[in-house]
């Protein structure tokens, strides 16, 4: 049988809590497709600074290097918030960790499950309607990494500043994959940008304008950020494509994770050009809820599945897990942060939703 070998980066908060699901139901859902995945489990964040005193150690960029796929669970936490920018979980790990290895494409599926609409905060009458989108943001680019980037001067006069900046290339790659995605679906791409204000933003619409003529079959529609923004609460139906840049696709993407009913719901799969990519949550590391045991551990699941699917090639191992973790919601077992919208419901912590999902498999 096939064998894949990864590195597991859990990190901080509940990251370590819903990563042991997603690792559980990995092993299970193997067993039922014929492959095996090895693994080492490595320090990154906060956790990797208490431990080796920075949140990058190389044992860990040597282990990933070895991989064919991360598996990463969140970094950052308040313990860590006092360190100085570049030696705190986020930009002293998560971001190298991108850029490293030119994970430029970060593709977030936001879906109401089907028959799920109820775990959405919106009013039924709009949540009915349905939501299935795909956020395709840039992902390492942007004022995240733009240069000038620092903080200078003294008093009344000291200054902190970041760019954003975006090149034709670097927007054209992104725009490419956002219409090829749109190809297998809706065939709809609807862009972000904030052209009535900013120039990275006029370059922006421009270049996707001109990548949007190799797809003729595909509608492109531009939306300013602040108008994406209330079209998405108002009629989240009409989205398929959402193609952002990394800031503005940062803020969306939580926004759509919401729609669906809980950040505990958002997988990620941060990608290159080949099969190598790395797999997170959208959400980070939960501090008000870690520790006790009652995470979602959804999103770290599904993004498991998306390894499966990106870097393995397992599709129908992927489509297994995604129809798992549908028919545990279905079956109306639900973490806390989704019982607030199934009064009915069965009420698990995170283990038990890990289990109910294995025992959903290859239904
Ligand atoms: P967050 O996403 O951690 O939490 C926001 C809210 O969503 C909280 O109420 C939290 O309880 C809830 N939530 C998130 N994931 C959940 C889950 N799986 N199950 C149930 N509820 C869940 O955002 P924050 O509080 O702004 O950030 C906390 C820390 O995480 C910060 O240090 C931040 O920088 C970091 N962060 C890391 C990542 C990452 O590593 N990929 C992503 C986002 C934030
Ligand atoms: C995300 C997170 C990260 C981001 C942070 C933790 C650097 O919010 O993956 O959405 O802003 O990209
Ligand atoms: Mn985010």
């Amino acid at each position: 049988s096939k064998n894949y070998h990864i590195a597991v980066l859990a990190g901080d908060g509940i990251g370590p809590e819903v990563m042991r699901e997603a690792i559980k139901v990995m092993n299970a859902v193997g067993q039922k497709h014929d492959f095996t995945v090895t693994y080492e489990e490595c320090f990154v964040g906060g956790a990797a600074i208490d431990h080796c005193g920075t949140p990058l150690p190389e044992e860990t960029i040597n282990a990933c290097d070895k991989a064919q796929a991360i598996l990463f669970g969140s970094v950052g936490g308040p313990k860590w918030d006092h360190l100085p920018h570049s030696q705190r979980p986020e930009a002293g790990a998560l971001l190298p960790l991108r850029k490293r290895y030119g994970l430029f494409c970060n593709l977030r599926p936001a879906r109401i499950f089907p028959g799920l609409n109820a775990l959405s905060p919106l009013r039924a009458d709009i949540s009915a309607q349905g939501f299935d989108a795909m956020v395709v943001r840039e992902l390492t680019g942007g004022i995240y990494f733009g240069t000038p980037k620092g903080r200078e001067g003294e008093g009344d006069n000291e200054r902190a500043f970041d760019t954003e900046v975006y090149t034709r290339a670097e927007i054209e790659r992104i725009a490419r994959v956002a219409f090829k995605v749109a190809m297998g679906r809706k065939k709809k791409v609807t862009s972000i940008d904030k052209s009535n204000v900013l120039a990275s933003s006029v370059l922006w619409r421009e270049v996707v304008m001109m990548v949007a003529e190799d797809f003729p079959e595909v509608t492109l529609e531009h939306l300013y950020i602040d108008n994406a923004t209330m079209q998405l609460i108002k009629n989240p139906a009409q989205f398929d494509v959402v193609l952002c840049s990394n800031m503005f696709g940062d803020i969306l993407s939580d926004e759509c994770a919401m729609i669906t009913g809980s950040m505990g719901l958002l997988a990620s799969a941060s990608l290159a050009s080949g099969s190598f990519g790395l797999y997170e949550p959208a959400g980070g590391s939960a501090p008000d809820i870690a520790g006790q045991g009652i995470a979602n551990p959804i999103a770290q699941i599904l993004s498991m599945a998306l390894m499966l699917r990106h870097s393995f090639g397992e599709i129908e191992a992927a489509e297994d897990v995604e129809k798992a973790v549908a028919r545990a919601l279905k079956d109306q077992i639900v973490t806390a942060d989704l019982a607030r919208a199934m009064p009915d419901a069965h009420i698990v912590n995170t283990v038990q939703m890990g289990d109910a999902i294995v025992e959903r498999l290859g239904d």
